[in-house]
Order: structure tokens, then C-alpha cells, then sequence
């Protein structure tokens, strides 16, 4: 099966197992915009809590707040992202489709990489054992042309962004011979400049003076309240401060179901720090970043660095934590030095002083900040991307399970009494009575044991607690393993440790 098919199976399965639904979809849905079901948003707390604590509760000068989406709008102005925030658009003239121009020739340079890919697997075929990769790629006269055509059309799009030449972009996608994948013509019209906030008017005034924005990062809520909470909560440098919310992005590119959307929710980070010190701050962010993904145990070759070559018009310095999604390796996290690009034009713009007096150096500054943000629904696809399976089992049958980490997973534990009569279920509701103060549980009575395993596996529930008629006399449960299946017969006053030691937040935090 292709990921592309893999992908299309793990999109229906969320869709029937409660985890996401298309947005207003009896109404045909509404493009780039999803609603998570009662399985999803199990999954995204879990997946907030893991990160709220593992910033807020294990560094002491890091604390949280929760801003307003709506903020002044020159707040806006001062950020640069009524001025900035733009995508390079191209209209395609025949169906009429829109398409931003970098993301055009992005994809015609992972074609070319695509072909460099076929030509090693034609190579290794070909030599079997003797297949020297290195070798091959230094040296095969189709990859190096391949790889010219990349690195020149890679060169010039960063080139034309950087000076944001428009020109120059249209004048790459036509020479590339980029054609539209829905007209398949290359009647191209210039590119344009397409701001992407969402904008409203605020109270009852129509015109341009009521005009406010949906906020397009969490970011600036922090920079506007970072003197607020460094006097009230008494913070030194560093310091930062964390919030998880929603964002609003225009995006004119929405595909790869939860990857872009136009609402969506950001977990960011801004750590303050002494000017001159950023780089040490971002070097460890950087790090201390990677681990928190890793501790997840989705695979440690499912994530790399990739450092920004169009740095954004705040940042001195810029990475993405790139994940292996379905669809290839894509930006998950994004760890930003962002200089004291925001607070220095809050404070010009505002006219508020929004500087801190340093009391080891006895100096007044504008802080430099490093910024760790993640995608919340970027991170839930990456989780459940890497936790869909379709397997094959030794007795013929087949099953979809969803080996979310534990600690992520919605249900932590199945109740299943064998039989629906004899007393079972009462026994099999007294021991989930004792255990759902602890971890979130699920009741079924319903069907074969085999199925009601088949059910809790496809939402990955990691244990499944079976009571029989010996239950009654000996007081003992078989406990199931989602993962490897195996079921062990244990007393019902050791199933809380058993759980609390593979599900918990505690362990996972450790880790860190
Ligand atoms: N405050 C910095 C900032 O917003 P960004 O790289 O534009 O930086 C940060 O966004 C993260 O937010 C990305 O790494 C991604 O995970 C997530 N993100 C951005 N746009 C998104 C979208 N349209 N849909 C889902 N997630 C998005």
C-alpha cells in the first residue's frame, strides 16, 4: 500500500472513531477547517497537558497565561504583520485556481528529488550488495543534473522571497515549465502580495476605525503582557512565558487535512534573555525541544532540523523541527530568535517604556527573546500518523490499531465483563468505579470479547481489563497488552500500578 493510500485510510479511521470531523460537514463542510470529536479531544488535552507541564511545571522561571484573540490593532502594525505577513499568490488564468508560487516550486523540486530517489532504487537494483549510495549519487550523470536544477531553482526562489521580487518568482515558475495541476495550461497571471489575517469589525462602526484582526500567532499576546507578568510574578531574566491557543491564517494552500488550517491552535513559548545571549538560549531550545518530541518514542529518526534560509522579518536565527509525516518531512515546530524585533516596535509604537532593569548588571534593556512554537494539530497528526497500523495477525485476522504513547492515549483503560448476566457487570462496574477517579475509562458489554478488543485497539486504548466468573472468586482480571496482545491474570489491587506505570505523566516528564 502507498502512504498516499495509508494517509486516505488514516483520515476515514479518524473520521470514524470519533477523532476528527470535517467542519460543518452536513453542510459540505468548510475547506480547511475541522471539528475534533469526543476521541480527539482527549487526544489534544493529553497532548496540551504534556507540553503545559513539561514547560510550566518542570522550569520554575517559566509561567503561563491565556491572552485575548482580539487585540488592538496596531499591534499588528508594530509586529509587521500588516505589512509582512504575506503569501506570494499566481493565479492560474484558465482555472482560474490560486496557488502560492513558492509552494509551486517546491513541489517541482521534491519531483526532481523524487527522480534522484527512483534513479539510487534503479542503481541498488541493479548492483545488489556492491551498491555504493555515496558513490552513485557523486557520480551518476542524471543525479547531478537533478541535483544543479534543484540547488539553482532552490537559490533563485530564496533569492526572489528574500527581495521579495515577484517578478523574478513568475519569471522561475515559467522557466521551470510549471504547468496547473487542474487546466494542465501555463497561462500564468503576475504574482501578487495576499495578506493572510482575518480581519472583523469590532462594536457597531463600519468603517476602517472598528477594524480588528483574528490573531494569526499567539506570540504577540505574550510580548504585549511580558512587563505585566515580569512585575507581577517577580520574574529575572531569563524568563519566559507559555500559551496554548488558537490562531486564524488565511492559507490559500489547504490540503493534508489537519497539516494547514485556516483555525488552528499554537503552543508557544517566549523565552526572555540579557541581548547578546540569544544564540546560547536558541542552541538549547533547540535541544531541549527535540527531546521533548523524542521522549514520545514515535522513532527518533522521524524528526530533523532544518534551518530556515528566508528568515522571517523578525528573526535573527531560525529552525524548524521538521517531522516525517505521511506526505514526507514537514515543519512541526518552529524554534525562532527573535531578537527584540516585537517588544522594541511595541514599545515605539505604544509609547510605553517596556524595557527591564537587570539587577546583576544594573542596566535598562530591551530583552532579546527566543521563541519555541508548535502546532498543536500539526503535533496530533504527527502522533497519529505515526500511530496508525494496519496489521496482518498470526490467525489470519486483521486489525487497525492506533499505538498512540500511552500517556497520549484518549481511553487508558477497557472494562469488558465476559458475559452480559451471572453478576459480571456489576463486578466489572465496581472495579471501574475504583479505577475511573485515576484514568479515563470505557464501559463495553456489547458483542465478542474479540471485537470489543478490535474496537478499543482501533482508538488506541493501551489496556484492556477482562472480568470472568472466576473474577467472583478470585478476585483477578486478565489485564491485555494493546500492543503485543498478551494478556496476563492479575489481582484487581494491583491493576491501578499497573496502568499508573505506563500511562503516566509523571514518567514521561522524567524523561526530560
Ligand atoms: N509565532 C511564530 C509562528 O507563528 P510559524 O512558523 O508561522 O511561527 C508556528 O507557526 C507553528 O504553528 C508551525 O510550526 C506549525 O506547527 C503551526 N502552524 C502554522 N500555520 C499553521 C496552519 N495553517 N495550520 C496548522 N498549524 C499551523
Amino acid at each position: 500500500m502507498t502512504q498516499e493510500e495509508l494517509f486516505k485510510n488514516l483520515i476515514a479511521h479518524a473520521k470514524e472513531y470519533g477523532f476528527i470531523f470535517p467542519s460543518s460537514e452536513i453542510y459540505d463542510g468548510l475547506s480547511a477547517v475541522y471539528d475534533y470529536g469526543q476521541m480527539g479531544v482527549e487526544l489534544k488535552n493529553n497532548i496540551k497537558k504534556y507540553w503545559w507541564d513539561a514547560m510550566v511545571r518542570l522550569n520554575e522561571n517559566i509561567v503561563g497565561i491565556d491572552s485575548a484573540i482580539f487585540m488592538h490593532p496596531k499591534i499588528w502594525e508594530a509586529s509587521g504583520h500588516v505589512g509582512a505577513f504575506n503569501d506570494p499568490l499566481i493565479d492560474n488564468k484558465d482555472s482560474k485556481k490560486r496557488y502560492r508560487a513558492d509552494v509551486l516550486l517546491e513541489d517541482y523540486i521534491a519531483k526532481l528529488e523524487e527522480k534522484i530517489e527512483k534513479e539510487v532504487a534503479k542503481g541498488r537494483k541493479k548492483f545488489g550488495d556492491s551498491f555504493n549510495e555515496e558513490q552513485f549519487l557523486a557520480t551518476n550523470p542524471n543525479v547531478l543534473r537533478n541535483r544543479t536544477k534543484i540547488d539553482n531553482v532552490r537559490e533563485r526562489m530564496v533569492k526572489a522571497l528574500n527581495d521579495n521580487d515577484l517578478k523574478a518568482l513568475r519569471d522561475l515558475i515559467v522557466e521551470c515549465e510549471i504547468a496547473c495541476p487542474i487546466s494542465g495550461t501555463k497561462n500564468w497571471t503576475d504574482v501578487r502580495q495576499f495578506n493572510l489575517m482575518f480581519s472583523t469589525q469590532v462594536g457597531s462602526v463600519s468603517d476602517d476605525a472598528g477594524l480588528i484582526y483574528l490573531r494569526p500567532e499567539t506570540a504577540q499576546g505574550i510580548f504585549v503582557n511580558y512587563l505585566n507578568v515580569q512585575k507581577t510574578g517577580r520574574m529575572k531574566i531569563p524568563f519566559g512565558i507559555a500559551q496554548i491557543g488558537k490562531a486564524f491564517r488565511n492559507e490559500i494552500v489547504a490540503r493534508q487535512f489537519i497539516f494547514r488550517m485556516r483555525e488552528f491552535e499554537q503552543m508557544e513559548m517566549q523565552f526572555f534573555v540579557r541581548p547578546g545571549e540569544e544564540m546560547k538560549w536558541y542552541a538549547m531550545w533547540k535541544e531541549k525541544r527535540l527531546q521533548w518530541h523524542k521522549a514520545l518514542g514515535l522513532g527518533d529518526g522521524k524528526y530533523r532540523f532544518h534551518d530556515h534560509e528566508k528568515l522571517a522579518h523578525y528573526a535573527n536565527a531560525a529552525c524548524d523541527i521538521e517531522f516525517e509525516f505521511p506526505f514526507g518531512f514537514k515543519e512541526l515546530e518552529g524554534v525562532h530568535s527573535r531578537t527584540n524585533f516585537d517588544l522594541s516596535n511595541h514599545q515605539k509604537f505604544s509609547g510605553k517604556k517596556l524595557q527591564y532593569f537587570d539587577p546583576e548588571t544594573n542596566e535598562s534593556y530591551v530583552p532579546y527573546v527566543i521563541e519555541t512554537s508548535i502546532g498543536l494539530d500539526r503535533c496530533f497528526l504527527a502522533v497519529l500518523s505515526a500511530a496508525y497500523h494496519e496489521e496482518k495477525l498470526a490467525d489470519g485476522e486483521e486489525r487497525v490499531v492506533l499505538r498512540i504513547p500511552p500517556v497520549l492515549a484518549p481511553v487508558k483503560v477497557a472494562v469488558l465483563p465476559l458475559v452480559k448476566k451471572d453478576g459480571l457487570p456489576e463486578k466489572a462496574r465496581e472495579i471501574l468505579g475504583s479505577l475511573k477517579y485515576e484514568f479515563n475509562c470505557q464501559y463495553d458489554e456489547k458483542d465478542s470479547i474479540g471485537k470489543r478488543y478490535r474496537r478499543q485497539d482501533a482508538i488506541g486504548t493501551p489496556y484492556c481489563v477482562t472480568i470472568d466468573h472466576d473474577t467472583l472468586k478470585d478476585n483477578c482480571v486478565t489485564i491485555r497488552d494493546r500492543d503485543t496482545m498478551e494478556q496476563e491474570r492479575v489481582s484487581v489491587d494491583r491493576l491501578k500500578d499497573i496502568i499508573e506505570e505506563k500511562v503516566s505523566f509523571k514518567n514521561i516528564l522524567k524523561k526530560l
